[in-house]
Parts: structure tokens; sequence; C-alpha cells
């Protein structure tokens, strides 16, 4: 089980580079939303040996390297996101409150997202309107509502006319990323 796990992460982590390095300039600005310490666009630096702007942002509480400390919902709508050539959105969940900043803010641009459901995990009542599920209706069955997450993320992103996606996935975690 714990190598599995194991093989889960590493596969996990080569598909985000992977995926992140088809989409990438040299030279181009990146707003990394979930940024954790870095790992992922340091290893694109290092396999594409590109010079990369990264804006870090995260919640997180360290004091040895620079970064925007917060709750990136702020950041995002504070800031003119016109700057940035891609945005990142690793997320440990659904960066559902996150795209609504985004595609509000009508930003053009690369999206990467990692998309995670828990087997127990409720999906955002506001995704699950906005594809006309009614509160009534997600109130007696949040389950059954929550079923097929990432196929109701594709329709959520479809409403947005984001009909199609670059995604590798590995169980229960998505990886995509699309150009707006
Ligand atoms: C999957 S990890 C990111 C790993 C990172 N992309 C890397 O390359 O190492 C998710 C990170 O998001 C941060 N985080 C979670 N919620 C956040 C939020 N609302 N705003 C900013 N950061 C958040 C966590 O502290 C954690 O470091």
């Amino acid at each position: 089980m714990s190598n599995q796990r194991t093989d889960n992460d590493k596969f996990g982590f080569q598909y985000k580079v992977s995926l992140r390095s088809e989409t990438v300039k040299d030279n181009q600005n990146i707003l990394d939303c979930f940024s954790g310490h870095g790992h992922i666009w340091n290893e694109v630096r290092k396999q594409t040996g590109l010079e990369l702007i990264i804006t870090s942002i995260d919640t997180r509480n360290d004091k040895s390297s620079v970064y925007l400390k917060g709750d990136n919902i702020k950041f995002l709508k504070a800031m003119d996101l016109g700057q940035y050539d891609v945005i990142d959105l690793d997320s440990y969940g659904i960066p559902f409150q996150q795209l609504e900043v985004i595609f509000a803010k009508k930003y053009k641009g690369i999206i990467h997202i990692t998309f995670i459901q828990s087997s127990m995990g409720r999906l955002n009542n506001g995704l699950l309107t906005s594809l006309g599920y009614t509160k009534n209706m997600i109130k007696k069955c949040p389950t059954l509502f929550s079923k097929n997450g990432y196929d109701k993320f594709k329709y959520y992103l479809a409403n947005h006319s984001i009909l199609r996606v670059n995604e590798l996935s590995l169980k229960k975690k998505h990886y995509l990323y699309f150009k707006l």
C-alpha cells in the first residue's frame, strides 16, 4: 500500500512537470497560486533550461523563501492577471473558487489544474448549481450529486467554452491544462 502511494506521488509529479513543460516558453511569467516549495516549477526549469519568472503564492509560513503569503483568492482578486502567461492551480482539491475569479476577470492564457476529489469528497455547491442542480436537490442527497466529479468539472469548464483540455490521470487524481 505504501509503495503504491509512493509510486502515485512520483508519477503524479512527473505528469505535472511534463504537462507544464509542454506549455512553457522562455521568459514567461508564471503565477503559481499553490506554490508549496516550488518543486514542480524548479523541475520544469531544470528539465527545459528555460528562464522563467515565477510569482509564488502560498498560505504556509516559511521565512526561508520569497513568496506572497496568504490565501490565493485574495491575490487573484487584487492582481492584474494580464501580466501572466500561465496560472498554476496545483491544489489539493478542486480549485473551483480560484477558477471563478479567473473566469470573472476574463484572463487570457494557460491554466494548469490539479483536480483531486477524495472518495467522500463533496463537490462545491457553486459548481453544481452552475450545472443546473438546485440547492434543494443537493441538500437532499449531497453524495449522489457529487458522483463523477471529474466529469461534472469538465461540464463546468465546457460552460466556460473550454471544450478541449490536455490531461493525464492517475486513479482519482487528474492533471490538466487548457488555453483561454
Ligand atoms: C499540492 S501542494 C503544492 C505543491 C507545489 N505546487 C510544488 O511544486 O511543490 C498545495 C499547496 O497549496 C497551499 N495552499 C492550500 N490552500 C491555499 C490557498 N487557499 N492559497 C494559497 N495556498 C494554498 C498549501 O500550503 C500547499 O503548500
